[in-house]
């Protein structure tokens, strides 16, 4: 009794270091190396191999994987093909593991009820229990094969249904046969490493899924922004006197996004709704858009229903940044509360909306309109700093002129403002100083260096 106690003990601590073994996921093959070895030392088994059964969703598959061997002989690297009508046998195995002798001395028999001799003696107590009622065609192809490593027992590893491995193991290394006991035994312990081998499995398949649906992920995304600018030209081509502004918009909003620190996907999103802030202008009159002259205060509040069919538009569509149709609607808003259309002050104002609100105002004042030609650098400074704090968002202002500044000063070799305004609309020695006073006035950090320069 003493010694089954034990025996009991043993096999439970042996359990919960397998369980250990399973649940360290660092190195898979280490991992079913070691509960072969603590498998085979629970029952001093003298060998013993665990093989990987192809997964029955990939059927051109047939062939075994081989994880781990220890006793047989050194060149024997037990590999199988199993069939559908194996994987049958193993999945109905009667006992959960399937003796060989007895399948060996009566392949092709029915051996429900007979009572294998083994080799010479009761090695297993009861063959019926352990050999299956069909004709194994696996064992047919393996058996001497199987029989001459001295492999005597085959543990189907079974999870959620699915045929995972085999475990193939050899006699008890004092002769004597496989207890019930001991068979219950190995059926936990093949059973935890079945769900070892099965994570791991769907781990990769997992793996394998993220990498799929990262690339299904990026070409959506191609998808949009090609969408995207495709938009952007159509409201360009609507209104002929601004030509690229859109577009322009748009980069004008990525660089002042990007100076401010956003991460990659905000930048994105907020270059996306510079792009599309004037998506709305689509369903206004082409006449009143293209007015070579001021327009009247009728087809002004016309003109200014765009943010709002602007949101209309593209609020239905799910864009894969942050209130893209938000930054749209309230891009003709003040900080001021003088704005429209909700005449939203400050804090109301999302910071994107803002961003593009600075960007779309710089453009409309660096490009020549039917009515007026457009201001010199000198002027548009004057506006940012007459209108900061009014109508646009100083943090954004700040952001704005350091990011044109670090190209005048050719801290960024990149000649992003340069390409949209055109060669010799900046001018870094007069432009400088410009743009140095009015961080100094806007920003306290610049301030101090430029009281002391
Ligand atoms: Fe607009």
């Amino acid at each position: 009794m003493e010694s089954n106690t034990q025996k009991l003990i043993h096999s439970f601590g042996a359990l919960a270091d397998l369980g250990q073994e399973v649940a360290d996921t660092g190195d898979f093959m280490e991992m079913v190396r070691t509960s072969l070895h603590l498998l085979l030392g629970t029952l001093a088994i003298r060998r013993g191999a665990i093989i990987e059964c192809p997964t029955h969703h990939l059927p051109e598959d047939k062939s075994t994987n081989l994880l781990a061997v220890w006793g047989v002989g050194d060149d024997y690297q037990p590999q199988f093909d199993v069939e559908d009508a194996d994987r049958e046998v193993f999945l109905n195995a009667p006992d959960g593991a399937l003796d060989i002798l007895g399948l060996v001395q009566s392949p092709t028999s029915n051996l429900q009820h007979e009572v294998s001799t083994g080799s010479g003696s009761d090695r297993v107590e009861e063959t019926s229990r352990t050999t299956p009622e069909s004709s194994p065609i696996f064992f047919h192809r393996y058996a001497t094969d199987l029989q001459q490593q001295g492999i005597e027992l085959i543990v189907p590893m079974v999870v959620r249904g699915e045929l995972t491995g085999l475990v193939l193991l050899g006699g008890k290394a004092s002769g004597d046969a496989f207890t019930a006991d001991d068979l219950e035994v190995i059926k936990s312990m093949v059973r935890h490493i079945g769900v070892g081998i099965h994570t791991h499995r769907l781990l990769g398949e997992v793996k394998q899924q993220v990498v799929e649906n990262r690339r299904l992920y990026e070409d959506l995304r191609a998808i949009y922004r090609d969408t995207v600018r495709a938009f952007a030209a159509a409201i360009d081509i609507k209104d002929k006197y601004t030509q690229g502004h859109s577009e322009r918009v748009g980069k004008y909003s990525e660089i002042i996004a990007r100076e401010l620190g956003f991460g990659e996907e905000e930048i994105e999103g907020m270059a996306i709704a510079g792009y599309l802030h004037d998506v709305g202008k689509l369903v206004v009159e082409r006449d009143i858009i293209n007015a070579p002259y001021r327009i009247d205060a009728k087809q002004s509040s016309e003109l200014n229903r765009h943010p709002v069919a602007g949101f209309e538009i593209l609020s239905p569509i799910h864009h894969p940044y942050a209130d893209i149709p938000l930054m749209a609607k309230y891009h003709h808003e003040r900080m001021d509360g003088r704005g429209y259309p909700d005449g939203l002050t400050d804090e109301q104002i999302p910071l994107g909306a803002k961003i593009v609100t600075l960007a779309d105002s710089f453009d409309a004042m660096t490009t020549n309109r039917p009515y007026k030609t457009r201001r010199t650098f000198d002027e548009v400074i004057i506006d940012l700093r007459l209108n900061t704090g009014s109508q646009f968002d100083p943090v954004v202002v700040v952001a704005f002129c350091r990011a044109l500044m670090k190209e005048l000063n050719g801290e960024i070799k990149e000649r992003r403002f340069a390409k949209m305004l055109g060669k010799n609309y900046l001018e870094a020695s007069k432009d400088i100083p410009l743009l140095t006073q009015l961080l100094a006035e806007l920003d306290p950090n610049t301030k101090t260096v430029a009281a002391g320069g």
